[in-house]
């Protein structure tokens, strides 16, 4: 039997420890309230840190761009929005690029509602935006459960604002032109049609392109430039309505294609609307097949997505002419596909449908390179413009140097590649042999 000091002693115990157990539990629970409130005021600091830094680059004028990307839907149609100054009327503004899919849709917004815009989209609608100023990188990232990142970077090198107007940048090709309407590309009164919007960035970031590369080419007086696979000829009315407006030179354009109705169709447009801003200058379009093409005199050749091996006509008909410049947009590349699925050799890669068509276009045009540089052409490779526009992208730039070149090192490489996948032959290079001098 328990006195009765004993159960006043036990019950005070278990009172103590009742009373201790509960401390521990409203200290674990004030702990976990602490951490969520200081998780959450490092959440809404880090988002807030990045609109003051928003706030104060608007204030301050020293905004250089802004992308938002990353859509929190998987099904938005919308994918960037993409944020520049502009000077309006003497007046700074923002231009918004929306890039839906297949178009793009452009909006102007003063300081203050750029900053509600971008506030009503992050991370509501997009998770990902970086700013770039003249001082400052800032990225701010929300992950899916909503953990926003903020990557802050000085800036080390001097950067400019660039206040023009995207369209002025489209505008190398002007949409009022008469023939614009006649081809197809604007309505009556020069406005690019919605469907049309794509080929028009395409031509007018190729010609941007072209002239690039044709500034730091030597041309006399008149300057004889081929389009190979023109089409319609957007691409050839382009560049010679920009080289006739910009070059103080002759320009002699030719557009080659193999299908007539659309040669009669296009001469007819040059005769209508002359399009010849200069009376020295000449556009005209020939019906013929690439390999047919004799050109009397060629600096320049141009191609793009000229179909499979017609861009390796066109290739080889400018090395074949000595032209200073070959540029290409090469289109599909089944002749390469068709080598590699026959010959059955498949590596880790290619065992996988999708990488084989990959590889076979990286081969092609690789290969392509090389015979460039085989034949004494300066190549760059690059991305002409975002995939989202063509997948059809690639552009190959070579230039004519007088430089010697390591034939034999070249010639191994192509090889080299050739046996890899088990490629009997590749058609341009098979081509460059045939009929010919030595290279
Ligand atoms: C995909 S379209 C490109 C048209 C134009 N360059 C453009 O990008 O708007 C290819 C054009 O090349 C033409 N073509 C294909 N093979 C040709 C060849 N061997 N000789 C001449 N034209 C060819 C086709 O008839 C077609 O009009």
């Amino acid at each position: 039997m328990l006195s009765q000091a004993q159960v006043s002693t036990t019950a005070l115990l278990s009172l103590e420890m009742t009373i201790i157990k509960n401390y521990a539990k409203i200290i674990v629970l004030t702990k976990c309230r602490l951490s969520f409130f200081y998780y959450f005021c490092k959440k809404v600091k880090r988002m807030d840190r990045f609109f003051d830094k928003l706030e104060n680059s608007l204030k301050d004028d020293s905004v250089v761009k802004m992308t938002l990307s990353k859509p929190v839907s998987k099904n938005s149609e919308l994918r960037n929005i993409y944020v520049k100054p502009i000077l309006l009327k003497d007046n700074k503004m923002y231009q918004f690029t929306y890039r839906y899919e297949r178009r793009d849709e452009t909006k102007n917004f003063d300081a203050a509602q750029t900053m509600e815009q971008v506030r009503s989209l992050v991370p509501e609608t997009f998770q990902n935006v970086s700013l770039f100023t003249l001082t400052e990188d800032v990225t701010l990232l929300v992950s899916k459960k909503g953990k926003p990142t903020l990557m802050c970077k000085k800036v080390q090198e001097n950067r400019e604002q660039d206040l023009s107007h995207d369209h002025e940048k489209q505008r190398l090709i002007d949409p009022n032109k008469p023939w614009w309407h006649l081809l197809g590309l604007t309505t009556r009164e020069g406005k690019v049609t919605a469907d049309m919007q794509h080929k028009y960035k395409q031509i007018c970031k190729y010609v941007e392109i072209v002239d690039g590369v044709m500034r730091q080419t030597k041309f006399d007086d008149e300057i004889h430039i081929a389009d190979m696979g023109a089409g319609k000829g957007y691409l050839t009315f382009a560049l010679y309505e920009y080289l006739t407006t910009h070059y103080d030179k002759k320009i002699e354009m030719e557009g080659v294609e193999i299908r007539k109705d659309l040669v009669l169709k296009i001469n007819d447009i040059c005769k209508d609307t002359r399009p010849c801003v200069s009376t020295k200058s000449t556009i005209r379009f020939v019906e013929c097949s690439i390999v047919d093409y004799q050109p009397s005199r060629l600096d320049v050749l141009i191609a793009l997505h000229a179909c499979d091996t017609a861009t390796d006509d066109a290739i080889l008909k400018g090395i074949r002419n000595n032209a200073k410049l070959i540029i290409c947009a090469p289109c599909c590349h089944k002749q390469i596909r068709r080598e590699m699925e026959r010959s059955g050799k498949t590596d880790a890669i290619t065992r996988y449908g999708i990488f084989l068509e990959r590889q076979a276009v990286m081969i092609t045009d690789t290969i392509r390179a090389l015979v460039l540089e085989y034949c004494g052409y300066k190549t760059q490779v690059m991305e002409f413009i975002e995939i989202d526009n063509t997948p059809k992208n690639v552009l190959l730039v070579g230039r004519k140097t007088d430089k010697p070149v390591d034939k034999e090192a070249i010639a191994k490489q192509i090889k080299g590649l050739m046996d890899q996948y088990g490629i009997e032959e590749h058609y341009l290079w098979k081509n460059l042999w045939k009929n010919c001098r030595a290279y």
